[in-house]
């Protein structure tokens, strides 16, 4: 139905489209972790992450519906060990309205592609425990669990 999405690299230099991405991104959290702690700040955080820490050479790419982005997906490359490099997971998002049509798994096969023509050696990726969709789309696309992660409430 809606396979005329398109996929193209986030337009930086259009900053009503950057700030979309950073305010649904600073959001991701919310739904799994009452607790965090999100204000306005947090869109203005993630604006500044994005435009700083996310270089050319990373993969920050948009699913975009009649010049509307409809999910976005980021990988930036992290040194992993000697001589290794690896592509780390920032972010992925779908617009809740176009939600199971393959958009995710369209950007997460499209960054593996990137990966490869890196030459990178590995993706990494963390899931909060209250996100089984995310962690399922993994399993699906051959991500392993290789360690665990966690945290202590002070
Ligand atoms: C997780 C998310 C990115 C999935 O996006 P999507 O475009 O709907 O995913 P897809 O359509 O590619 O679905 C891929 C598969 O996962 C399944 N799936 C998607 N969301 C799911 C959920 N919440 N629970 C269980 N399965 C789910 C789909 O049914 C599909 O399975 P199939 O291949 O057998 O048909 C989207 O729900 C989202 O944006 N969530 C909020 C942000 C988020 O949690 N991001 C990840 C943390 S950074």
């Amino acid at each position: 139905m809606h396979s005329e999405f398109q996929y193209r690299n986030i337009n930086k230099d259009n900053a009503d489209e950057l700030k979309f991405v950073a305010e649904q991104d600073s959001r991701i959290p919310l739904q799994y972790d009452p607790s965090f702690p999100w204000n306005e700040d947090s869109i203005t955080g993630r604006l500044n992450y994005f435009s700083k820490e996310i270089k050319d050479d990373d993969f920050f790419e948009v699913a975009v519906l009649e010049n509307k982005v409809v999910g976005f997906h980021v990988v930036k490359k992290v040194p992993y060990a000697q001589d290794i490099f690896a592509g780390t997971i920032i972010t992925l998002w779908t617009h809740p309205e176009f939600r199971g049509k393959g958009i995710a798994t369209n950007l997460k096969l499209r960054a593996e592609t990137w990966a490869k023509s890196q030459k990178l050696t590995y993706l990494l990726t963390n899931v909060h425990v209250k996100n089984p969709g995310m962690f399922s789309i993994n399993k699906k696309l051959g991500f392993e669990v290789v360690q665990y992660s966690l945290r202590k409430p002070l």
